[in-house]
């Protein structure tokens, strides 16, 4: 048996297209990261992340169906660092639009996070998925909050 000129292509073109996918925003997590002191941040964010926010938003930032927002390129996430700060520590109600997609459901407050822990969440996910903020810290966090 022999695979024709045209079947070895294919096999070409998606073996290609494979690789590529690997190297897609959606692979782009902690391991990408160059910066010793963001990655210090984001280490301990990730963890943080698995903790808090995980069960909602899942590991992979995809949320669930029309009850839960995506973080994985949330144009509401990345359009405002601040606010993100305030979502963590203060919670959020009300409609809200997500990548075109209106959500309305409550997401509690975190009240028992310190800065640190939200800065560390904060540069995990603003440090990954294509992102590349840098370290965001408890100071900056200060900041935000007080707005
Ligand atoms: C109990 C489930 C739940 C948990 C836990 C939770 N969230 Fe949320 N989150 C939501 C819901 C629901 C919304 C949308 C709120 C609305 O409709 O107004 C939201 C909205 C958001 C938003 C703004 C919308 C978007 O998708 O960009 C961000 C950012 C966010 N959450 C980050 C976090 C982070 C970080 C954590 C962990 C510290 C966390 N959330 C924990 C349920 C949760």
């Amino acid at each position: 048996m022999r695979i024709s000129k045209i079947g070895q292509v294919l096999l070409l073109l998606i073996f290609i297209s494979s690789c590529q996918g690997n190297s897609s925003n959606k692979e782009k997590t902690i391991s990408s990261i160059k910066d010793t002191k963001v990655l210090q941040y984001a280490i301990e964010g990730k963890i943080l992340y698995e903790n808090y926010c995980a069960n909602c938003h899942q590991k992979d930032g995809a949320g669930l169906g029309k009850l839960i927002p995506p973080l994985f390129e949330s144009d509401y996430m990345l359009e405002d660092i601040g606010r993100t700060a305030r979502i963590i520590k203060y919670g959020q109600n009300g409609e809200i639009v997500v990548n075109g997609q209106i959500y309305n459901q409550a997401m509690p407050a975190n009240t028992k996070l310190t800065n640190l822990e939200i800065a560390q969440i904060m540069t995990y996910l603003y440090n990954i998925w294509g992102s590349n903020h840098g370290v965001i810290d408890a100071n900056m966090v200060g900041g935000y909050l007080q707005k």
